[in-house]
């Protein structure tokens, strides 16, 4: 099984997770830099958006980069749940004078299209990464066809082989442990969910393709534990969260380098997919995985002016505090020398 440093051409088998409304661009160039896999993440931008991000990594870097999307099934509004789920929040959106009547409804994460489509054959990216599944086939061969090498996340065994089985290079074992988003796409059912140690070496048995281990890797230690189980290199996403690079909100920063980190969970309630973050005051109180919350990724929306309220007077009660459950790796340093510490001081 090829090793991801031949595959692409990197020095280190490191790459950066990309982590929707956590970084942008600057991490990217800063990680591909270095000698990893910078990662872009685009759920949150817009095909313009994209490409001011795109033409900036094009000029600060020559290294090969990935462009990340998600792939979810644009939702249905669903006006009943909507309203039933405004209700359950009623108390809160009174605590805050906000009026339910008054908050926008609407997506606030896109999933890949054929505008974006258009944009990766102008920039022609090295790797292309999905999450939660793949696009439609039309659009998967548009990607295919620019030569980029596909990436995409697997939370489970037959998650990993129907990716195999539907053209993607290298599978990311995305463990139960990892933070943000699960990447599920074949089953809602959350007891299929594993941690990395078991799933890394289950799905390299199974496939053929390269397997990349994310989901609580945080040190060289960590790196190397699972390229001993197979692992063709690595995907880390909280450990690059306290670096400069990182655009998260002092809130953020703050739960992230306190004891409260110690304490995650799954939850639906900020996006209507189920998502780790660092416990807080609504997981405690509506979940952290309630039914009634909307489908993803329109669950945002109800969630959004609380947040705002909450974050103005300083509290992350209402915010989604993504984190993976080992927080430990997290460090106030350059992402070039967290890449570099961990592919071992290389
Ligand atoms: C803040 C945050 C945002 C994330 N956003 C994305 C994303 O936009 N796309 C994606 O494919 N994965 C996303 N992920 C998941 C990562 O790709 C990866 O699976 C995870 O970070 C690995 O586990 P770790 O956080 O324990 O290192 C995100 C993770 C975090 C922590």
């Amino acid at each position: 099984m090829a090793n991801l440093t031949e595959l692409l051409g990197i020095e280190l088998p490191i790459v950066q997770a990309p982590m929707a409304g956590a970084q942008g661009s600057a991490m990217a160039i800063a990680v591909s830099n270095a000698g990893g896999l910078g990662s872009l993440p685009s759920a949150m931008l817009t095909a313009d958006g994209l490409r001011k991000e795109l033409e900036l990594i094009k000029t600060q870097t020559s290294k090969p980069f990935n462009v990340n999307f998600f792939c979810h099934a644009a939702p249905v509004a669903d006006t009943g749940r909507e309203s039933a789920w405004r209700a359950a929040l009623a108390p809160y959106y009174r605590r805050y004078g906000i009026d339910p009547a008054g908050i926008p409804t609407g997506p606030a994460r896109a999933p890949f299209s054929a505008e974006f489509a258009d944009v990766l054959e102008e920039y022609r990216p090295a790797v292309v990464s999905f999450h939660f599944g793949l696009p439609p086939a039309r659009l998967l061969a548009r990607v295919k066809s620019s030569r980029a090498r596909i990436f995409s996340s697997a939370t489970t065994v037959d998650e990993a082989l129907w990716l195999e089985a539907h053209g993607v290079d290298v599978i990311i074992a995305q463990g139960v442990e990892a933070g943000g988003h699960r990447g599920m796409f074949l089953s809602d059912d959350l007891t299929t969910q594993v941690g990395t140690v078991a799933l890394l070496p289950q799905i390299v048995r199974a496939v053929k393709l390269p397997v990349v281990a994310a989901g609580g890797i945080a040190d060289a230690q960590g790196v190397a534990a699972a390229m001993m189980l197979g692992a063709a290199g690595v995907q880390v996403g909280t450990a690059y969260l306290l670096c400069p690079e990182s655009s998260i909100s002092a809130i953020h920063r703050a739960a992230l380098k306190s004891e409260a980190a110690r304490h995650t969970a799954l939850t639906n309630l900020f996006t209507g997919r189920p998502a780790r973050g660092i416990m807080n005051c609504l997981m405690r109180e509506l979940g952290p995985i309630n039914g009634g919350a909307p489908a993803f990724p329109l669950a945002a929306a109800a969630i959004a002016p609380l947040r705002a309220k909450a974050e103005a007077e300083g509290s992350g009660n209402f915010s989604p505090l993504w984190s993976g459950e080992n927080a430990t790796g997290c460090k106030e340093v350059p992402a070039a020398q967290l890449t570099r510490e961990l592919a071992g001081g290389r």
